[in-house]
Order: structure tokens, then C-alpha cells, then sequence
């Protein structure tokens, strides 16, 4: 796939506060790419230099192969739908979606049958002679996001679309979105600081911390190979282990010799007693700190050696309880010695699996 938006050694700075710090990266056309990172981190400030409504200090921005930095926002072929990229109060749902297409100065059939199309792919059909007050938040951001794809984009560019919109309909609003996107193959880039949304709803994430990115990949990719410390934290649940050579089929650690570990409540298996594991011998006493009702599952804090750790538990098994004893094996732990992650298996399972 060709690449449609590519940014070059982009850097910022507003007074003493670098905004955008090297950023790099690439986007293929019909990608949908989420832009992830916690508040203040920079992303508002990338989506707006792509729009043309800031300006990098140094650096290139190029869209379609041709370089933007001197094109302005009109001529740049984006849409965008921000959180507080209101609607015109004034006008009817039909209103707003043709406004781009007004400005435009298209002829009247042509506007009237794009708004058609599009009202209908919203959902909103019946919905065209409202005004923004009249409808709820949801289908005011189905009505933002009409008026944004009106004038045929390039690319489509979303900043936090559903923070303010409840939980429940922002949920059904992902999934839609990522449809809706798919269905009309426009280039997107979305921005949240919420990682359940981006891992649900793009194709690729950047992870930006500090105005750099971190990693770039698919869901998948960042949450199995975390490349920093950092992206490791950030997505997925992550307890810190300042020494893991302390636990069981870990003590040999790695070359590199630095022993801080990343681990994961779905690297721990916790059982009740030893006829519960699979290697009692390799797993580790604990004790049971807190048990939490998750639906699905039971989730556990247990204590080893010291440490606080996160599991889950099977609700089909024999329940546990804060104070009861417990046996814990640890699969496996992120290691980030030496610049690189590292995922180390216990060595408990590799002697396992020689004498199998
Ligand atoms: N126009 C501006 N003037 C001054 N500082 C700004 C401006 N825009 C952003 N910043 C600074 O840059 C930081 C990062 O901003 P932003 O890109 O909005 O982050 P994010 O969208 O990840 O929360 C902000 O915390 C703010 O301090
Ligand atoms: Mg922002």
C-alpha cells in the first residue's frame, strides 16, 4: 500500500515545552491509525500540524507524496472531527453535513445527493430537520463526522471523538466507527489517551510519551513485544519487579545483568495448593492479599516473597480468600535489559518440556 501521510523529523516547541520532539512515522492509505499517549503527551499537537492549523518548527509533513507544510489547512484535504469541533448550533443535521460542500460552492443536486448518502450511512435518516440540541451526543458526533467526510477527504482526522460522550454509547460508537471507516477506506488517524479504545478500534497505534513516538504496530504487536518499559506500562495491566531473579525459574536473569522485570496478571497461574499446579515444584507460597469479583473471573492479589502481584482466577474453581494460602507459577516476565524487551519463559517449563 503506498503511504499516504508521512512524518519527517517532526519537532515543536510552545516557549520552553517541547510538543513534538523527532516524531516520526508513516501511515498507509486506507489505514486507520491510533494516536495514543496519556494528556499532554503531544497528540493534539501532531493532529493539528497533519490539519495545518499549527506549524512544526522544523521538520516535514507530507500528504499524498507532496509536502504540506506551506499548504493551508482548506487546500490540505482533511476532514476532522474534533471533541469540541461543535456543530453549527443554527443549522439542521442536513445543514451541517453540507456546509463543507456549500463553502465549496457545489452545484445543489450534487450536495443534496452526497448528503443523502451520507446522512443514511450515519444512521441518521430521519434525523435531518433536527437541530444540534435535539439530538444526543452520540449522534451529534455521527452528525460531526458526516460533515467531516462531506467534501470527500483524503484523510480523516479524529481528536478524542467520544471523550465526552457515557460509556455505554461511546462503546457502540468504536465499533462503528471502525466500520464505518473500513467501509469507506479513508485514511483516518484518531487521537485518545483511553488504550481499550485504541487497541478496539485501529489497525496500527502510536504510542507517543513526551512528544516522541515509542512504538508504532499493530495492537497485537504492541501489547506482546513491548518495546519500552513504557509501552509495556501503558498497555495492558503491568506490575513493576524491581528484581525478578528473586522468583523461581528466573534466578539466572540475563547477560545484560539489569534484573527489572515487567509482569503481566495473565503470566501468573494461581492455585489453591499443590494438586492445583501443574509444577508445584517450580511455583512459588503466596498468600492471598484481596480477591475482586470481575464477572468472568476472579482477580487475585497475591504476596510472594515480598511483592504484591495481580492474577486471575477461574470462578470455576475452589475459591480463595484473603488471608488463604496459595501457590503461584509465574509463565513468564518482561525483561528490559540492555535496550531491548526480552520475554523470558520460566525456566521450570523449558526443563519440562526436554523431559516430555
Ligand atoms: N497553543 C499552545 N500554546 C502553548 N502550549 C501549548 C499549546 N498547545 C499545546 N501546548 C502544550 O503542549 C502540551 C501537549 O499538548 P497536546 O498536544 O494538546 O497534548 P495531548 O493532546 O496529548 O494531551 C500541553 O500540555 C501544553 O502544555
Ligand atoms: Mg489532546
Amino acid at each position: 500500500m503506498p503511504i499516504e501521510v508521512q512524518l519527517q523529523h517532526i519537532k515543536k516547541t510552545f516557549g520552553h515545552f517541547q510538543a513534538s520532539n523527532d516524531v516520526n512515522f508513516a501511515v498507509e492509505k486506507g489505514r486507520l491509525i491510533g494516536l495514543l499517549g496519556p494528556s499532554g503527551s503531544g497528540k493534539t499537537t501532531i493532529l493539528r500540524m497533519i490539519a495545518g492549523l499549527e506549524q512544526p518548527d522544523s521538520g516535514d509533513i507530507l500528504i499524498g507524496g507532496r509536502r504540506v507544510n506551506d499548504v493551508p489547512a482548506g487546500k490540505r484535504g482533511i476532514g476532522f472531527v474534533f471533541q469540541n469541533y461543535a456543530l453549527f448550533r443554527h443549522m439542521t443535521v442536513r445543514e451541517n453535513i453540507a456546509f463543507g460542500l456549500k463553502v465549496q460552492k457545489a452545484p445543489a443536486a450534487q450536495i443534496r445527493a452526497r448528503v443523502d448518502k451520507l446522512i443514511e450511512l450515519v444512521g441518521l435518516k430521519e434525523f435531518g430537520g433536527r437541530y444540534p440540541m435535539q439530538l444526543s451526543g452520540g449522534q451529534r458526533q455521527r452528525v460531526a463526522f458526516a460533515r467531516a467526510l462531506a467534501p470527500e477527504p483524503e484523510l480523516l482526522l479524529l481528536d478524542e471523538p467520544f471523550a465526552a460522550i457515557d460509556a455505554k454509547v461511546r462503546k457502540e460508537l468504536r465499533g462503528w466507527l471502525r466500520r464505518t471507516i473500513h467501509q469507506l477506506g479513508v485514511t483516518s488517524i484518531f487521537v485518545t489517551h483511553d488504550q481499550d479504545e485504541a487497541v478496539e478500534v485501529a489497525d496500527d497505534i502510536v504510542i507517543l510519551e513526551r512528544g516522541h513516538v515509542e512504538q508504532m504496530g499493530t495492537p497485537v504487536e504492541i501489547y506482546q513485544q513491548p518495546r519500552t518499559p513504557f509501552v509495556a506500562n501503558f498497555i495492558g495491566e503491568a506490575m513493576h519487579i524491581p528484581d525478578y531473579t528473586i522468583f523461581k525459574g528466573f534466578e539466572n536473569g540475563t547477560t545484560e545483568g539489569a534484573h527489572e522485570g515487567i509482569l503481566r496478571p495473565e503470566f501468573l497461574e494461581i492455585g489453591a495448593n499443590d494438586h492445583e499446579m501443574r509444577l508445584p515444584l517450580a511455583s512459588e507460597d503466596g498468600i492471598v492479599r484481596g480477591v475482586y469479583f470481575r464477572g468472568s473471573n476472579a482477580e487475585i492479589d497475591v504476596e510472594v516473597k515480598g511483592q504484591l502481584l495481580k492474577g486471575t482466577r477461574s470462578l470455576e474453581k475452589t475459591p480463595l480468600h484473603e488471608g488463604d494460602q496459595a501457590k503461584v507459577f509465574i509463565h513468564r516476565i518482561y525483561s528490559f535489559a540492555g535496550g531491548r524487551t526480552q520475554i523470558l519463559e520460566n525456566r521450570a517449563k523449558q526443563v519440562d518440556s526436554v523431559v516430555i
